[in-house]
């Protein structure tokens, strides 16, 4: 029996992959992140399935109920939020099930950064401007950063930063930003992106309002960087039509003939 690590995606329950719905449907035990993950999702359990919200767990109390399932010969299906590549806590648990033998596989979701990117209709890398997306936090009660992995430290390169898990610190996360950003740098907030309360403040990091509601300070990611609100970048060279490439080959000598691989 296998426990399925299933990414549920940013909030819309339609914004699950088609693999992830379909092993939520044949495991006979859910076990969810309760904080985020849409309970709509359940609704693809199969009948009678034993269905469990982990927020209130520890650890421990989530690898007994995995183990108690597996040993009952169900198949179980783990779902986090977003994508489990990034502050899913799922390393701690392939470790533990690496040790119990028990056997896994992972099915990745919509990241919550790709989400409030497509809110805010922005692409994140444009031609000249940015070429990397640093998804980052800032320090929280359980969790410190690494020495080196500063806001500022990113802030220096300028690429767009998708700062996760801050919006309760955000005067402090633009009074960092500012210095190397400048106060004119576009800054975008966006709150529970793909739910039906989404809600997006488009600013500058010198204009941005940093008081939050305290209802609002939390599930919500800061975006910052001049590709945010760009209009006067340059167009890719990869569509440009004097561009010779392998699936469009142009001039009279192009780099790879048609019919060459
Ligand atoms: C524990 S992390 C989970 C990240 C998740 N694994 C992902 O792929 O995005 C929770 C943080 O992700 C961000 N987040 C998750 N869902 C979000 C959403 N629908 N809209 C905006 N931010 C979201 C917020 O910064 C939140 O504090």
């Amino acid at each position: 029996m296998t426990v399925h690590f299933i990414g549920a995606g940013p909030g819309a329950a339609d914004l699950i992959t088609l693999r992830g719905q379909s092993l939520i449907a044949s495991s006979q035990t859910c076990l969810y992140a309760g904080s985020l993950v849409p309970q709509a999702l359940l609704s693809h359990c199969p009948e009678g399935a034993v269905i469990i919200n982990t927020a209130p767990l520890s650890l421990d109390e989530i690898m007994d109920h995995i183990q108690t399932a597996h040993d009952a010969g169900h198949d179980i299906a783990r779902l986090h939020s977003g994508d489990l590549s990034v502050w899913s806590a799922m390393g701690e648990q392939l470790r533990r099930l690496r040790a119990l033998d028990i056997p896994f596989d992972v099915t990745p979701g919509v990241p919550s950064f790709a989400a409030a990117a497509a809110a805010l209709q922005t692409e994140l890398t444009l031609p000249g401007l940015a070429q990397s997306v640093v998804l980052t936090r800032t320090s929280g009660r359980a969790t410190a950063m690494p020495p080196n992995e500063t806001l500022e430290n990113f802030a220096a390169t300028r690429a767009t930063l998708a700062i996760h898990l801050s919006v309760h610190v955000l005067a402090d996360v633009t009074e960092r930003l500012t210095p190397h950003y400048g106060a004119d740098c576009p800054v975008a907030v966006v709150w529970r992106a793909t739910w039906p309360d989404e809600k997006i403040l488009r600013a500058t990091l010198g204009t941005l309002e940093t008081e939050v509601p305290k209802e609002m300070a939390r599930s919500a990611l800061i975006l910052v960087g001049p590709a945010l609100a760009a209009t006067g970048f340059d167009e890719s060279r990869l569509y440009a039509g004097d561009y010779d490439r392998r699936y469009r080959p142009v001039g009279t000598d192009p780099r790879f003939p048609e019919g060459t691989e």
